[in-house]
């Protein structure tokens, strides 16, 4: 299935692009926002992220056709800071993310995100990695898995599954462990809403690629990477990513004066919020992509 953005024209409206700027796309996915962000460029370039080879492979056609000011880094974007440095950026006026897995890796069967296709539990995003949902599904202690699924699904029925997980060792696909989950669940749960393996799923994607960890320090070092006036915008799909880009955004964008000493010289914080509230899909977007349901977006603005 094609990817289609998510929040495509508000999402690069946001970044307040200068011809001449510089900005990174930390997740190019099929180059969506890439695309446009490059279109808008004259003399600045384009920077964008990626460390899933396919996705790469059809960015790159696809940024052709627009123009050649860009560079892909094959590399996940918590390593932002170091390897823009190797290419001798420090500084940049607009960074994006756009979170999660694309519908490219999410509908091939093969890299076994979806609970709805059968495949080798895998979820990697990077597949030069060794570490898969495999090894976590299969060698994981009880109180390990516990913890992921309360911390990473939110799944309240977190002990039941993975007790059950443990006594249904081996499980080797994505079915057999929906399966699993399923045997776990009380009925009322079973007939209720929302597919019964999704926030498990969920909670291994996240344990699988580091995802939070790996967020949070990416969006603490691109703070200090902006140039006054640059601009952060992040959509997000979970409430976790959320929350981490909510925290991060408050701490940067409020200065803590100890109760009972005067104010004397006042002191801006880093960052101003754009965005008291995140921006969501437009109705029309929401009807006609899937994905967007969960998006939120968040915007801030260096200023000092
Ligand atoms: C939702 S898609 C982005 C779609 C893109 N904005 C578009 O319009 O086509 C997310 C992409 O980011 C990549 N990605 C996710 N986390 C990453 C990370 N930590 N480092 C590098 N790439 C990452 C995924 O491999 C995926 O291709």
């Amino acid at each position: 299935m094609e990817h289609i953005t998510v929040l495509l024209e508000k999402a690069i409206e946001q970044l307040n692009i200068k011809e001449d700027g510089i900005y990174v796309d930390c997740t190019l996915g099929g180059a969506g926002h890439s695309s446009l962000i490059l279109s808008k460029l004259k003399s600045g370039h384009l920077y964008s992220f990626d460390q899933d080879d396919f996705a790469i492979n059809i960015a790159k056609e696809r940024l052709d056709k627009i123009g050649k000011n860009y560079t892909i880094i094959r590399s996940n974007f918590v390593n932002i800071k170091s390897e823009l440095e190797k290419l001798g950026v420090t500084k940049v006026d607009g960074i994006l993310y756009d979170l999660g897995v694309s519908s490219f890796q999410f509908d091939d069967a093969k890299r076994g995100f979806s609970y709805n296709s059968d495949a080798k539990l895998d979820m990697r995003m990077d597949s030069s990695k060794d570490f898969s949902a495999h090894d976590i599904v299969n060698k994981y202690s009880y109180d390990e898995l516990v913890r992921i699924f309360y911390m990473y699904g939110e799944e309240p029925f977190s002990k039941q599954i993975a007790r059950k997980i443990i006594e249904n060792r081996p499980i080797n696909t994505t079915l057999e462990l929906v399966d699993v989950i399923k045997k776990a669940l009380p009925q009322k749960v079973l007939n209720s809403k929302g597919h019964p393996a999704k926030r498990i799923f969920q909670a291994l994607r996240i344990e699988v690629n580091d995802e939070l960890k790996v967020f949070e320090k990416s969006l603490n070092d691109v703070i200090n990477l902006l140039n006054i006036d640059g601009r952060v915008v992040v959509i997000s799909f979970h409430s976790l990513e959320d929350r981490v880009c909510k925290t991060i955004f408050k701490d940067n964008s409020t200065i803590n004066i100890p109760k009972g000493l005067p104010i004397i010289n006042k002191e801006l914080p880093k960052l101003e919020l754009i965005t008291k509230h995140p921006i969501t899909p437009s109705i029309d977007e929401l009807e006609n992509n899937n994905r967007a349901h969960s998006a939120k977006m968040r915007v801030a603005r260096r200023q000092i």
